[in-house]
């Protein structure tokens, strides 16, 4: 099957090399040559360091990079037998280009989008044939990152989504499949990583500065994140960090569990976004020393827990929701976010019962609706069950 990938960005690009290694001849359309020039070059660096570190034969390169032809138009996707759009975030452009793509395609020709954050049901809604539609949603590197969720609108006819996963997973890929609701599974579970961390900072628990940064990624590392939540927000950048939070916040109906900090809007209005400007939370200048790191088991007990529980509660009601099920909640959070353990296993770990007395301590501090304990995990340390004793979860 032919594949056409609209965007040739960071992401477009990676897709296309995926679809190419496995086999398929791609088509990659963007409107700006500039950036098909970019993609095609950046392609034949990454099939060079990969024959370098003898991962790939000099013929796979060269082959993989001769299946996919760059275009500027969108004629060529006609006889494509999956299109997957990866353009700009605007749901307008998005719709026109779907209606455009549905016009040159074929029947039967199943068409995605890569979108983080649009309903895929409004981008659905531009086609004729809606049925067609679903998201197809990488993880940035697309070629690295293992897990890819599978995202059905609600118009998306089932034997579409289950020939996608099929085909996706064949790609070598780990699938989950997601309901159609903001930030999908692990842009929605994953929240409280973030946004707890900045409350419990704001709160004063810690010093002030990378000081405090530091001693909360800590308590985290320990638990065993691989990344705390201000290393992490410096790598992803605080600009992207706090919109995504925003638009999480508004989409839910300023749900108070996802509401934005104070201080991320300030390192974002600084301009500290990170990595990518020298300075975020941690001042990355050569000749600064990052703050020691080392969390005693109080700082662990009080705020990694408090963290962790924070997301155990996400991804308990994101099954109570019916988002996904247990098996792809888990599989998200540690094949797209890196987490050492499933969450809903985690919990299984820690005791339901601790879980639930945690979130209800908090809630009885705060009186805030945030800190408000999934019913399913209230009914599940109600009747003494965990979540991988029940198998039919
Ligand atoms: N960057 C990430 O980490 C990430 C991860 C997962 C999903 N996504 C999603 O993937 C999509 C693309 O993200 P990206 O980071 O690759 O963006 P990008 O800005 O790197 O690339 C977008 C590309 O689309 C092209 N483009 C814009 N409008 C177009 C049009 N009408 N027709 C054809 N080409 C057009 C641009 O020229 C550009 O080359 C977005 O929907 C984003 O939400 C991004």
């Amino acid at each position: 099957m032919k594949i056409g990938i609209l965007g040739s960005g960071a992401m477009g690009s990676g897709i296309a090399q995926v679809a190419a290694q496995a086999g398929h001849d791609v088509v990659i359309s963007d409107t700006s040559k500039e950036a098909l020039d970019r993609s095609k070059s950046k392609l034949a660096k990454v099939m060079a360091r990969l024959v370098e570190k003898a991962k790939i034969t000099a013929e796979e390169a060269s082959e993989t990079q001769t299946k996919i032809s760059y275009v500027t138009g969108i004629q060529d996707f006609v006889d494509c037998g999956l299109v997957i759009e990866a353009i700009i975030e605007k749901l307008e452009i998005k719709q026109k280009v779907f209606a455009d793509i549905e016009a040159v395609v074929s029947e039967d020709a199943v068409l995605a989008s890569n979108t983080s954050s649009l309903s895929i049901a409004s981008i659905a809604a531009s086609c004729e044939k809606s049925e067609r539609v679903l998201g197809i949603h990488f993880f940035n590197p697309a070629p690295l990152m293992p897990l890819v969720e599978i995202i059905p609108a609600i118009q998306t006819d089932e034997k579409i989504v289950n020939a996608m996963r099929a085909l996706i997973t064949g790609w070598g890929k780990q699938t989950v499949v997601a309901k159609d609701t903001p930030g999908f599974i692990v842009n929605r579970v994953a929240r409280p990583f973030y946004g707890e961390a900045l409350r419990i900072y704001e709160e004063g628990f810690v010093p002030e500065g990378p000081a405090g940064f530091a001693s909360i990624d800590a308590s985290l590392k320990q638990l065993g994140f691989r990344m705390g939540p201000f290393e992490l927000m410096d790598f992803i950048g605080n600009d992207i960090n706090y919109a995504v939070t925003c638009s999480t916040f508004e989409a839910f109906y300023y749900d108070p569990r996802y509401k934005p900090s104070l201080t991320q809007k300030s390192m974002r209005d600084a301009g500290w976004l990170g990595r990518k400007s020298g300075r975020g939370y941690f001042n990355y200048a050569e000749d600064v020393e990052k703050p020691a790191s080392v969390a005693s088991p109080s700082l662990v007990e009080n705020i990694g827990w408090r963290i962790l529980v924070m997301l155990i509660n996400e991804a308990a009601d994101a099954l109570y929701l019916k988002i996904a099920s247990r098996d792809d909640i888990d599989l998200a959070m540690t094949k797209g976010v890196n987490y050492p353990k499933g969450l809903l296993e985690w919990a299984d770990e820690k005791g339901i019962q601790h879980c639930v007395d945690t979130l209800d301590n908090l809630h009885t501090e705060y009186h805030e609706d945030r800190y408000r304990c999934s019913p399913l995990l209230r009914r599940m340390a109600k009747n003494s069950e965990t979540f991988y004793g029940s198998e039919e979860m």
